[in-house]
């Protein structure tokens, strides 16, 4: 039987973190930096600088993923680039990724758009994929540029995201490594969190920036994070105590603790990026993962639970053995 495993993890964050009390001077918003880290946990954030794109740090993160699982480029025959801010409209980002990357040994590469779950989204069809037998080594990557969506002048939102990417190298394997993977969506909440405007004959219509309401989405995020996280251990016959690491999205520390909470996992498992990346979206879980890997805290063996949450609304999981 075919597994898939990850063998390599990487992640790359643009430029130097950027402080509440820097932001918020920057920009003129009417906020505090207590406020932000009371209500969210975030103290700083990465902003890419002007003309850097997705694929720009989706390309140093797949750099690092390839060095760390000791593969080349060429090796890679599937790519998937989870993100919301692609490059442009199309191509892909993913085939500009590829490009970038040097490959060209016409392997498959699109992206997915499922907002801030959309890493689990692309885990769980490469993991597909490589199950199937019609691919062997995967680059599945979030690459976000959320800075570019947003609204300076809205207070409620402009303060908790920032850029980032995060890959993984996806690779087949006799013993398991992605035990289970579970998705959802529920397009009835669309409205809560989303980008409304679009382009039509070259010109923007409507509202070209994101808008939540953010008590909404909490009170969501905070009930299916723990329902899946339950269907993936059970999907996976594990308990929570054969859980070594959560790696959840990080969008705000009070929705990761309560989580943390409902699955009876002590909070010192939770793996926590958000005070220092603020939301990266579809990069916030290979970020938070290869962070917590190369600071030498998850390792070989362990066992982690990842999960995300966000516009759709769509969410998911997986549980991983590195
Ligand atoms: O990645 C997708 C998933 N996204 C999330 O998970 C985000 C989920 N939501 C949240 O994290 C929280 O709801 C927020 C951090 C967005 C907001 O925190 P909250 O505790 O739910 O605050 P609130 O929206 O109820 O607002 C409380 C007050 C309001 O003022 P009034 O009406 O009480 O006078 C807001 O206007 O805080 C005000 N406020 C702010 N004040 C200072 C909102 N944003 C700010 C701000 N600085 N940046």
């Amino acid at each position: 039987m075919i597994h898939s495993r990850i063998t390599g993890t990487g992640s790359y964050l643009p430029g130097d973190p950027v402080g509440n009390a820097a932001l918020i001077a920057a920009y003129g918003i009417e906020s505090s930096d207590e406020w932000i880290v009371e209500r969210t946990g975030i103290r700083t954030r990465h902003l890419a600088p002007p003309g850097t794109a997705a694929s720009d740090l989706a390309l140093v993160a797949c750099q690092r993923a390839l060095e760390a699982a000791g593969r080349e480029p060429n090796d890679i025959d599937l790519i998937i680039v989870a993100t919301s801010t692609p490059d442009v409209i199309f191509p892909s980002t993913a085939t500009i990724l590829q490009d970038k990357l040097g490959i060209a040994n016409g392997g498959a590469a699109f992206d997915l758009q499922a907002v801030c779950s959309g890493f689990l989204y692309a885990l769980s069809v490469a993991d597909k994929f490589i199950r199937s037998g019609s691919h062997r080594r995967a680059l599945v990557v979030g690459a976000e540029v959320f800075s570019r969506i947003l609204d300076w002048r809205d207070r409620g939102t402009c303060v908790l995201f920032g850029d980032g990417a995060g890959a993984v190298v996806l690779e087949a394997s006799d013993a398991p490594g992605v035990h289970a993977t579970a998705l959802h969506a529920d397009g009835r909440h669309r409205h809560i969190l989303s980008v409304a405007g679009h382009l039509h004959g070259g010109q923007p219509f409507g509202d070209p920036f994101l808008r939540m309401d953010g008590q909404a989405v909490f009170k969501f995020a905070v009930k299916v994070l723990a329902e899946v996280a339950e269907e993936v251990m059970a999907a996976a016959g594990k308990t929570a105590d054969q859980v070594d690491w959560l790696v959840p999205h990080q969008a705000n520390i009070r929705i990761m603790q309560a989580t943390a909470k409902r699955l009876h996992l002590p909070q010192e498992k939770c793996i926590v990026t958000v005070d220092r990346h603020g939301n990266t979206s579809a990069a916030s879980v290979p970020l938070a993962l290869d962070e917590a890997v190369r600071t030498g805290k998850v390792g070989a063996g362990d066992t982690v639970l990842l999960e995300g949450v966000g516009g759709g609304f769509a969410w998911g999981a997986a549980l991983v053995t590195l």
